[in-house]
């Protein structure tokens, strides 16, 4: 089986290539890259005018499958994720049961391997039951095919317990992704700390909750010599932090997500539930340092931390809902709009962070557009404009405070082992 893509702007931030040349995947897999390929046998895919890059890595999804799929499925999860250009998505451990076993783990890739749409890699817990009382088998879970561990939601209060894991992560050669918030200064708060708390007169979630975790685990990471991947990262002293502890090479690496360098805690009064995530968004100045630590590469990834949930669980008072933005189908259009068309950020240093950077962290094959590499792509026009309509989200969470918003830049195609998953046809 052979695909043609002719005529698109080709991006790669590893090698460098760009320019308009055509990609040529045969049985899967990228065989050549040049500027005019004759391959008659060959389906032909005109990709005149679009960007055409590695398919897109989300390191950070909620798929809450199994045991919340009201919220989301396995399918669902896998459409919004081919609609939003993702071909590679690495799922957390925070479903019902846990993800907290090589059983459950292999029981979600057997399952994940009926999926054409997209490829899930599975994060298994830290601690069984993500109690944070009694670690799991990190060996064992990475031989079932966990590609890391995490208590994700739950962060980990046990720095004996953090830093045990640490350890026996490593020589399991799994990274350990970090919820960064301490449960005693955050549990039953809603929002930021703040200007939007004060004058709603509820307690809030400071930033120094967020920062004495980054700080502890970067420690952590320094003194047993394990890789530390921080969750999503929403404050300036976070990036502080991380940026320092990059410069002294400790092993630390990082994500954010399109909320926290687009929005801010007065968001939360025009959008409600739908703006309350964890950590929760911050301030102006906070965008800024976000902006900066993506900027200056103190910022690895750009993940989406896709929470989908119901639309009767979002429209409980502020306190009861749960947390989370649906970000799959919107993270490219934000993330664009927001970087690239304001000259933040130029699109290869996007695409870096969206593609190879997270690849690296995860430990898998993707992100590179390279011959030989999986026939995995995203062909997107950077600049068409669009409007968010979650009612035409194909995930289950219509969950988005980025409703209604006109988004530059839309994905046309997502291509997964050289077979057209995704095809943009028209907004309903
Ligand atoms: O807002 C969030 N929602 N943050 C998390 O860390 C977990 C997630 C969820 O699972 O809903």
């Amino acid at each position: 089986m052979k695909l043609l893509i002719r005529k698109g702007r080709i991006i790669d931030p590893v090698t460098g290539i760009g320019g308009q040349m055509d990609v040529l995947i045969e049985d899967g897999i990228l065989s050549l890259i040049a500027s005019e390929i004759r391959e008659p046998d060959a389906e032909p895919l005109d990709a005149s005018g679009l960007m055409v890059c590695a398919g897109l890595v989300d390191m950070h999804v909620h798929l809450r499958d199994p045991g919340f799929t009201h919220k989301e499925d396995l399918i669902s999860g896998a459409n919004a994720a081919a609609k939003g250009g993702f071909t590679s998505i690495a799922c957390m451990p925070n479903t019902r049961p846990t993800l907290d076993s090589p059983e459950r783990i292999l029981e979600l890739k057997t399952r994940a391997a009926q999926i054409d749409q997209v490829q899930i890699y599975p994060i298994a817990s830290v601690s069984y039951g993500q109690l944070g009382i009694e670690m799991t088998q990190a060996d064992a879970l990475r031989q079932a095919g966990a590609v890391a561990l995490s208590d994700d939601g739950m962060p980990i209060s046990s720095a004996n317990l953090m830093r045990d894991a640490l350890i026996r992560a490593k020589a399991a050669g799994l990274p350990i992704l970090s919820h960064c918030e301490d449960a005693s200064m955050v549990e039953g708060r809603a929002v930021n700390e703040g200007r939007i708390s004060r004058r709603l007169g509820i307690p809030g979630r400071p930033a120094i909750a967020e920062e004495i975790m980054v700080m502890r685990d970067t420690m952590l990471a320094a003194e047993t010599g394990s890789s530390v991947h921080i969750c999503h990262v929403s404050t300036r002293g976070s990036v502080e932090i991380i940026r320092s502890a990059k410069k002294q090479g400790i092993p630390v690496t990082c994500e954010t997500c399109p909320q926290y360098f687009t929005l801010t805690e007065e968001d939360i009064l025009t959008h409600g539930t739908l703006a309350k995530v964890n950590p929760p968004l911050r301030t102006p100045d906070d965008i800024q340092a976000i902006i900066e630590g993506l900027q200056d590469d103190t910022i690895d990834v750009i993940a989406t931390d896709h929470a989908p949930h119901a639309a009767e669980e979002k429209a409980l008072p502020l306190q009861n809902a749960p947390s989370g933005i649906s970000g799959l189908e919107t993270a490219l259009g934000v993330t664009l709009t927001a970087l690239y068309h304001t000259g933040k950020l130029s699109l290869s240093h996007i695409l870096q962070k969206m593609t190879i950077n997270p690849s690296v962290i995860l430990g898998i094959p993707k992100g590179r557009l390279a011959i030989g590499a999986p026939g995995d792509l995203t062909l997107f026009h950077p600049s068409e404009r669009w409007q968010v309509n979650p009612n035409e989200f194909v995930s289950k969470g219509k969950n988005t405070p980025f409703r209604d918003k006109t988004l530059m830049g839309c994905v046309k195609y997502t291509i997964l082992g050289g077979k057209i998953v995704y095809k943009f046809t028209s907004r309903e």
